[in-house]
């Protein structure tokens, strides 16, 4: 995929250093950023008044020299982080799409995303795209007491701003929509390509395959939502119980053995579609020189494979058949000799 960067500069990466980190866990949260958070449940509360009481603490203590800040026991620095991870993770299960707009903690103009939001900024595979700073993508605007996050486009154009669209003219679904954001996560992942999954037949089967039961709203990669209707309306496929055959013919492989037009390669649903766009049908590969479609590119490998298999197989059987023969029989295959008689 090319990229089209003339309205982002890629070149500037300066407002992002992940060593910029919070190393301290009091800085998590000024007291000014925990008054102007209004919890959404009770509980969140009670640790609200408790990680601010020693957030107020440590401010007054470091006040009196940064030296004496740093001067915390270990103990403390456990508590903090224990009670910080609560409050993120009871943030993060009480979080609701629809109230996307508001950030739950106002923000100074410069404030280090990172800081909180460390985990957008690690793992295998970190989006290029993060280097370039969070504002890239988040608007933010501090009014009041109140700060908003947005992107800074519609989720579903965001990433054509740095992304050329495939020209192919068979699209897949979301990535027509522009809803990139269903297969791959727009920050970090542990997967290639952050992609949300491990990219093997499930990943596909996740929206492609069946499901014993289907709800009014259908969790995707767990991180996506969409409705019943919209999940149904996409073709699935069935494979056989060992999940890595029985399509597109019976019978036939889909995963697990070396794919034979790349043998350092695994058979995957890649092997046969793209995954965003093609000029064929059904996303398949176009065909190539000699005009072959897919089937006969494969094929022509896999059944010259077997029939040179078949060959070799059957060339040992013919030895082995003649090397029993001749044991049986020393004088077999030798010309033959007048029988004088009485000699077996
Ligand atoms: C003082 C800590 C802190 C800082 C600094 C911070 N955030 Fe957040 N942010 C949070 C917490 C806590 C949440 C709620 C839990 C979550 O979604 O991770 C949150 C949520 C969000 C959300 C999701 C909102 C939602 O409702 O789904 C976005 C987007 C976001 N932050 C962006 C940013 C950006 C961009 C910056 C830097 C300009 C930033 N944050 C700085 C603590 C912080
Ligand atoms: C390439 C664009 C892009 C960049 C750069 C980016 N984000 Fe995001 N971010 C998104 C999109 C798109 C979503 C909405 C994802 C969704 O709806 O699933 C999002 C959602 C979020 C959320 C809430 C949902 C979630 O995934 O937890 C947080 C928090 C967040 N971003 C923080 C950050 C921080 C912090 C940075 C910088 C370290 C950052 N983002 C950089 C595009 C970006
Ligand atoms: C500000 C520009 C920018 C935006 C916006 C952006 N990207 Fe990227 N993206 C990049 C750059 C730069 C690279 C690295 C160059 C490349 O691989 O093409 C990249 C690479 C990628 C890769 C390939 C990673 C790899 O390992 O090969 C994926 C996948 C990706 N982006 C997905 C997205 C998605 C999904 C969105 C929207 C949520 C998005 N990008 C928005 C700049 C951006
Ligand atoms: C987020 C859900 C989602 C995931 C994940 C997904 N698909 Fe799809 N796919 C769709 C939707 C929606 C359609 C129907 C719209 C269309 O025809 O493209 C579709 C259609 C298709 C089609 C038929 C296209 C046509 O022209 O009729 C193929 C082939 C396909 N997907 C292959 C794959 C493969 C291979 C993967 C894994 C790399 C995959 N899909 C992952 C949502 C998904
Ligand atoms: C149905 C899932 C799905 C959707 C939706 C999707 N992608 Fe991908 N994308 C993939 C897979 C799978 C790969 C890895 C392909 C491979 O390894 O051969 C990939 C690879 C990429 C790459 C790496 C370079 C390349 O082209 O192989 C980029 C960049 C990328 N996607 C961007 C996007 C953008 C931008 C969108 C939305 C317009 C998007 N993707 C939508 C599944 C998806
Ligand atoms: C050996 C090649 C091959 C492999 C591997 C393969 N497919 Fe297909 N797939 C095809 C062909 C050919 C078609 C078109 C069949 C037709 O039109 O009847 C197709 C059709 C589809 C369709 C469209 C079905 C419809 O009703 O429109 C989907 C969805 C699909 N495949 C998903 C997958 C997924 C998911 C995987 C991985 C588990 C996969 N395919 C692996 C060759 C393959
Ligand atoms: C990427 C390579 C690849 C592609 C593309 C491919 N095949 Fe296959 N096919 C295989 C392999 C590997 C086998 C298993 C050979 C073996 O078991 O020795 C196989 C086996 C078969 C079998 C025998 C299945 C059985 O009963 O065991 C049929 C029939 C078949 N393919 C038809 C097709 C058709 C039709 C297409 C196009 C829609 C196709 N193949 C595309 C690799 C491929």
């Amino acid at each position: 995929m090319s990229m089209n960067c003339e309205k982002r500069q890629i070149g500037c990466l300066g407002d992002f250093t992940s060593s910029a980190v919070a190393e301290s866990p009091a800085k998590l949260f000024s007291g000014d950023q925990l008054n102007s958070y209004t919890a959404p449940v009770g509980l969140l509360s009670i640790q609200k008044q408790t990680l601010r009481g020693f957030v107020q603490n440590h401010n007054s203590r470091a006040d009196h020299g940064n030296h004496r800040a740093q001067v915390r026991t270990e103990a403390v620095v456990k508590y903090i982080s224990k009670l910080a991870l609560g409050l993120l993770l009871l943030l993060t299960v009480s979080k609701m799409p629809a109230r996307a707009a508001e950030h739950p903690i106002k923000l100074d103009k410069d404030a280090d995303c990172a800081s909180c939001h460390e985990d957008k900024t690690k793992g295998k595979a970190v989006h290029s795209a993060i280097a370039m700073g969070c504002t890239t993508c988040h608007d933010v605007k501090t009014e009041g007491e109140t700060t908003t996050v947005n992107l800074t486009s519609p989720k579903d154009q965001l990433c054509f701003s740095c992304h050329d669209k495939a020209k192919e003219e068979v699209k897949h679904g979301p990535y027509e929509k522009g809803n990139c954001v269903a297969c791959h996560d727009p920050h970090t992942s542990d997967n290639p390509k952050q992609l949300r999954a491990e990219l093997n037949t499930n990943f596909c089967l996740e929206c492609h395959g069946p499901r014993k039961e289907v709800g009014d709203k259908v969790a995707i990669f767990k991180s996506q939502e969409m409705t019943r209707d919209e999940f149904l309306e996409i073709p699935k496929i069935v494979l056989n119980f060992d999940m890595a055959s029985g399509h597109p013919v019976d019978k036939h492989p889909t995963v697990g053995m070396p794919n034979p037009m790349k043998p350092e390669e695994k058979m995957s649903c890649l092997s046969c579609h793209a995954a965003h766009a093609s000029s064929e049908a059904k996303l398949l590969p176009p065909p190539d020189k000699e005009g072959r479609d897919i089937c006969a590119q494969c094929h022509l490998i896999v059944d010259s494979a077997a029939e040179a298999k078949a060959l070799k197989e059957g060339q040992a059987i013919e030895a082995k058949r003649s090397e029993q023969l001749k044991k049986q029989n020393p004088n077999a295959g030798k010309p033959a000799k007048r029988n004088r008689g009485g000699e077996q």
